[in-house]
């Protein structure tokens, strides 16, 4: 039989998928389970995007539009991003893809390759690991501690730099912590690759999902000198409750849009045509539903780090970003791994281990609050009941 790509034995996938199998296997048995593993909004997309789309479709844009996207969506998003970093970007800097990872793979791909090295956190999201693998770089993870709000080390960042790296990427709010990192934070991140020739990914999805009064999460994009070598990352599948409509966006230095465009039209030929649509209505229309969401995280975040902490051998910073808590379990004297996978098969409670965020997440476990309050409570409360019996 013939061989596979060796290259797809090196990818680890998502354990969010993983565990939501597990957890759906012992629903069909009838056991009942609280979902505290998925990292999406539980809130339908707002009508008026759902009414773009659909219109879109009925007004026949049911065929192949310009690679990089409409000019209308890419010249919004383009006044977007300069209400929002305070820098001016052309439509020539924007690329629409059919979802932020396409966006993140592309990016990658077109960046790094064999011989290079590329610096991402850990933990962090999965796919930046598999991504890298998949282009050929060596990984070299940055460890991201509890004991520093979960932002860069610097000397540790500092350490892992050589003269084969070639990227690094930031994320901010994180999957799995939650933190946002400070503007200092990020100024001093740029001042240690500043004389070198380094890009940067910033992953920004979830930038607007931010809490205690901040509006948004602060920008690396927005320190002087720092866009001619970075690329913003986002999508509408957070901010706007959209994750199966597939769509994201980067933002590139205007130099490159020939090639990432050819990069596009090899890879996706454009993206699905009444997304973007939906898309535009998304960022030109009303945004109280973005605010009612993010008021009502806020209301969640509070009351699951206040009952994590109720909980002996349970620690938990409360995070100012994201939908995700990731408490400190080392005092219950179990690993991340078993940790969780007693809870769900104890418990009926699926969440994931600090260790689906890489090695640097042992010793956590990652609860997302995408879910109503009703199912907050009775999965704290489960989680109680079964760490006072271990
Ligand atoms: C940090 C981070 N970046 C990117 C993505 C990709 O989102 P999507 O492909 O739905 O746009 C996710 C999704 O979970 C994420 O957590």
């Amino acid at each position: 039989m013939p061989k596979l790509s060796p290259n797809l034995d090196l990818l680890r996938g998502e354990s969010a998928y993983e565990v939501l199998a597990r957890a759906n296997e012992l629903e069909a048995q009838g056991r009942s389970i609280v979902h505290l593993e998925i990292g999406q909004p539980d809130f339908a997309t707002p009508e008026h995007i759902v009414e773009a789309g659909v219109r879109a479709l009925r007004d026949g844009k049911t065929k192949y539009n310009p690679t990089l996207g409409i000019p209308e969506f890419r010249k919004a998003i383009t006044e977007h991003i300069g209400e929002t970093h305070g820098i001016e970007v052309s439509p020539h800097m924007v690329a629409v893809t059919p979802s932020g990872k396409t966006g993140l793979f592309l990016i990658v791909s077109a960046v790094a390759g064999a011989g290079d090295e590329v610096i991402y956190p850990n933990p962090g999201f999965p796919t930046y690991e598999d991504v890298i693998k998949l282009s050929g770089a060596v990984p070299r993870p940055v460890r991201l501690s509890e004991t520093n709000q979960f932002s860069f080390d610097l000397d540790a960042l500092r350490g892992l730099i050589s003269g084969r790296t070639k990227l690094i990427l930031i994320n901010s709010p994180s999957n799995p912590t939650g933190g946002v990192m400070s503007e200092e934070d990020l100024r001093a991140i740029y001042e240690v690759i500043q004389d070198k020739d380094i890009w940067i990914l910033s992953d920004e999805i979830y930038s607007r999902l931010v809490y205690d009064g901040l509006v948004r999460a602060p920008s690396i994009y927005s320190i002087p000198g720092v866009a001619d070598r970075t690329f913003i990352l986002d999508g509408f599948s957070k901010t706007y409750s959209m994750t199966g409509w597939r769509l994201g966006f980067f933002v590139f230095p205007k130099e490159f849009e020939t090639r990432i465009d050819k990069l596009l039209v090899n890879a996706v030929g454009c993206t699905a045509t009444f997304t973007q649509y939906a898309g535009l209505a998304a960022l030109t229309g009303p945004q109280n539903d973005v605010i009612k969401m993010r008021d009502e995280f806020q209301k969640r975040r509070d009351f699951v780090v206040d009952a994590l902490n109720a909980i002996p051998g349970i620690h938990c910073a409360k995070p100012r970003g994201a939908f995700y808590v990731f408490p400190n379990i080392t005092e219950t004297g179990k690993r991340s791994d078993e940790l969780s996978r007693v809870l769900l098969e104890d418990a009926g409670v699926a969440l994931l281990s600090g260790t689906a965020f890489g090695a640097y997440g042992e010793g956590y476990i990652r609860i997302s609050y995408a879910t109503s309050m009703e199912n907050l409570k009775v999965g704290l409360e489960r989680i109680k009941k079964a760490i006072s019996v271990l």
